[in-house]
């Protein structure tokens, strides 16, 4: 799975039709789950937010506090600064809803994207019984998978290889250098392709972050960070977000919920020869394997057969009780939103 965005990893594709609500709240109550000394926690999918007005973020309630030394950051710089904001956990250490909640309120992403992203997350490199994952590396508060079906420590999203991929535009790819942190070097290149391609704004000339910005820069996702209210994501407000990691002063999230952004498409038909893989340990490119039919019909399916079949790990099929109703709530939202005709289990390697 080797799609990068800047809050976490998630083809736009996805995640069009959740509807678990009806199904959670009509579930019976579930008795305590205990597996290998862990509680299950039962994830509820939220209701979608009913207020997606333009507003200025952050609200009182979330003022920026620099991570102590024990939290958790990693390299999604939108996870970073709602860490540090507080709309999730300050440690680092977030859950399924949380992450929803989060997304919707300060970056008006819709519920089922939301759970889209934090689903492709949890499943991949969280704890989906006790329902936690990590925005950084290993933590002593998410566990290993009960029986450590996934090795012996779960992961967090800075691990490299299943949602964690390369081409950052601020992180150096894993084999070359630092993937998680800041990395000024690149932030530099970026800020030359910004001065050539960017388009003139209230910031000065060649501050505004436009397609072909983008397009140098093999990156997606950037609109999430936009001015609300001129729509521009801006030299000074990507550096707010991407070197700060704090929302910059006086900033508004968009007035409409975001369902995603025809900017990855476009990038892709900018870049033909472009194809989804990553880099191996001596640092060449090696391209993901095509989908296979029946899974080839769209982009998004093909998405999802990636994702289910490389980066989901294959024990996850067989728990069960919290666990495996957690896991089915996950793997259904994904299966919602791929436009694939029949679900796959998880079949993915373990211990990556
Ligand atoms: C998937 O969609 C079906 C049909 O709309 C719905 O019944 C089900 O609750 C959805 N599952 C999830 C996990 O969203
Ligand atoms: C930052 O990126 C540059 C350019 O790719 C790379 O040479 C350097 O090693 C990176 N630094 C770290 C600390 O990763
Ligand atoms: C966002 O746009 C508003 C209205 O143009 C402006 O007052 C504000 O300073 C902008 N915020 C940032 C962070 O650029
Ligand atoms: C899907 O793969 C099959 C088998 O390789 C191929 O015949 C078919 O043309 C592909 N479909 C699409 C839409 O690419
Ligand atoms: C799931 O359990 C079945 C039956 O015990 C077993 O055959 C299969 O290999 C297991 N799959 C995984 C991925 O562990």
């Amino acid at each position: 799975m080797k799609f990068f965005s800047l809050l976490l990893l998630v083809p736009s594709s996805l995640f069009t039709a959740v509807n678990a609500w009806q199904d959670i709240r009509d579930a019976p109550s579930n008795p305590i789950d205990i597996q290998d000394g862990q509680t299950g926690v039962l994830m509820v999918l939220p209701p979608a937010q009913t207020d997606t007005s333009i507003k200025r973020v952050p609200d009182a309630d979330h003022p920026f506090i620099a991570p102590g030394p024990n939290d958790m950051r990693g390299p999604c710089p939108g996870m970073n600064t709602l860490a540090n904001h507080g709309y999730i956990s300050r440690n680092g250490i977030t859950t399924f809803e949380e992450i929803i909640n989060a997304v919707g309120e300060a970056f008006n992403i819709n519920r089922n994207q939301g759970a889209g992203m934090a689903a492709m997350n949890i499943l991949t490199r969280g704890n989906p019984f006790v329902n936690k994952i990590s925005i950084g590396g290993v933590s002593p508060f998410v566990p290993p998978l009960p029986g450590q079906i996934d090795g012996p420590a779960t992961q967090g999203i800075a691990k490299h290889g299943r949602v964690e991929g390369d081409a950052s535009i601020t992180r150096a790819d894993v084999h070359i250098g630092d993937n998680r942190n800041f990395n000024k070097t690149l932030w530099d290149t970026d800020l030359e392709i910004l001065a050539n391609f960017g388009d003139d704004g209230p910031d000065g000339p060649a501050t505004v972050f436009n397609l072909q910005t983008l397009i140098e820069m093999k990156r997606q996702k950037l609109d999430a960070f936009a001015n609300g209210t001129t729509g521009l994501a801006t030299k000074h407000i990507m550096t707010s977000f991407l070197m700060d990691q704090k929302f910059p002063d006086n900033w508004f999230r968009n007035g409409f919920p975001m369902q995603g952004s025809s900017i990855p498409a476009q990038i892709a038909a900018a870049l033909p020869q472009w194809v989804p893989g990553c880099n191996d340990e001596n640092g060449v490119f090696v391209a993901d394997p095509p989908a296979p039919a029946p899974f080839n019909i769209s982009g998004g399916c093909a998405n999802y057969w990636d994702v289910l079949t490389n980066a989901v790990p294959g024990p996850l099929a067989n728990v069960t009780g919290i666990f495996k109703q957690n896991v089915d709530l996950l793997t259904g939202i994904l299966f919602n939103g791929s436009g694939c005709a029949e679900p796959l289990a998880p079949a993915g390697p373990t211990n990556t």
